[in-house]
């Protein structure tokens, strides 16, 4: 039985993606055709990364390329496929006309009818692929500004984290997962690989207001640029909070808002506005958050009302379990 309870969507657990988005799609103006077909190609092409990433020890995908990314990072093997896969998924689907993605410098425009833009980190926690450790795929999807049939222009792509419609990730982890909203509440899904289909695990998720988890690299602290981080740090020890740091964003957030908790990267000698990125790591993950009850903002702003004025936009990041996030606003203020 379908129904909106305080305007979230009640489905059984159990229901594939494919039937809950053709479900959801005659409840939520966000998520007519389009858009449903949009989130299914993205789907589809994270089983196939997924496929890749689960064989990469056994096939000649681990290791960089030799070449480096919009940021200067060295590129990985499997960052290069992973983006290969979800731009050919996306251009091919026709419902997205252009894409941004971490691993390419400019946006890509597909000169076709789509009406959403995709912004992609393709591949999250590279530096995980080699060691077996959990890694991810995050997305963010805007709808273009420009008449569809125009070329596509920057001002298509900066736009706030406010006027995304929908977000996700997906997580390679123990099991793989795929996270989304499209504004009316989280959903999760499993992985189950012998049918090859995801599965809703998780309804309607909400994280905690208060957690005793902090994830943070706490080995650049020496080059943390804003003292109170320090202090925050103190008052996470002084109440015996966990500290946990994967390295790949996707999981140490999925951990958080799982089990309530905070990740902090904020700005360092080497990156000075924070390391991660505005437009495909940190709106997508803040409109999740903020969608299960959490925060996330850049110490000062709230990260989805950055206006974006660069594609590998940086930002320092805080975001998790609300109260959490307050706290630590008020050690930087
Ligand atoms: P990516 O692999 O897409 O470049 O992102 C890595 C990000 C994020 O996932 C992770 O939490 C963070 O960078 C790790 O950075 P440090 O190694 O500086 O802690
Ligand atoms: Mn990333
Ligand atoms: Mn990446």
């Amino acid at each position: 039985m379908i129904k909106m309870e305080n305007s979230k969507i009640a489905l059984p657990i159990g229901i594939t993606l494919d039937r809950f988005i053709k479900k959801i799609e005659n409840l939520h103006t966000n998520t007519k055709g389009e858009l449903s077909q949009l989130l299914r190609d993205i789907a589809l092409a994270s089983k196939v990364v997924n496929r890749e990433i689960n064989k990469a020890g056994l096939v000649d995908i681990l290791g960089n390329v030799g070449q480096q990314n919009s940021g200067g990072e060295e590129q990985q093997k499997l960052d290069v496929l992973a983006d290969i896969r979800f731009t050919r998924a996306l251009s091919k689907g026709g419902e997205a006309c252009g894409v941004i993605s971490e691993e390419v410098e400019g946006f890509v425009d597909f000169n076709n009818q789509g009406k959403y833009l995709v912004a992609i980190d393709p591949l999250d926690g590279s530096s995980n692929i080699d060691v077996n450790v959990s890694v991810g795929t995050i997305f963010s999807i805007l709808k273009r500004i420009t008449p569809i049939g125009t070329p596509l222009t920057e001002a298509d792509f900066f736009q706030n984290g406010t006027h995304q419609v929908a977000a996700g990730y997906i997580l390679y982890g123990t099991s793989t997962m795929f996270v989304f909203t499209t504004g009316d509440g989280v959903f999760a899904f499993t992985y189950e690989s012998t049918l090859g289909e995801y599965v809703l695990s998780h309804s309607n998720m909400q994280m905690k207001e208060e957690g005793a988890i902090y994830s943070i690299n706490e080995g650049l602290s020496k080059s943390f640029k804003d003292q109170g981080i320090l202090q925050y740090l103190d008052y996470c020890k002084a109440q015996s909070y966990s500290a946990r740091y994967i390295g790949s964003m996707v999981a140490d957030f999925h951990r958080n808002l799982m089990k309530g908790g905070v990740y902090l990267y904020p700005a360092t000698v080497d990156y000075p506005n924070g390391k991660l990125r505005l437009l495909y790591e940190c709106n997508a993950l803040a409109f999740i958050a903020e969608q299960a009850g959490g925060k996330a903002t850049n110490g000062k702003e709230r990260i989805l009302e950055i206006e974006p004025k660069s594609f590998h936009q940086r930002t320092t990041l805080y975001i998790g379990s609300k109260k959490m996030v307050e706290q630590i606003e008020d050690c930087i203020k």
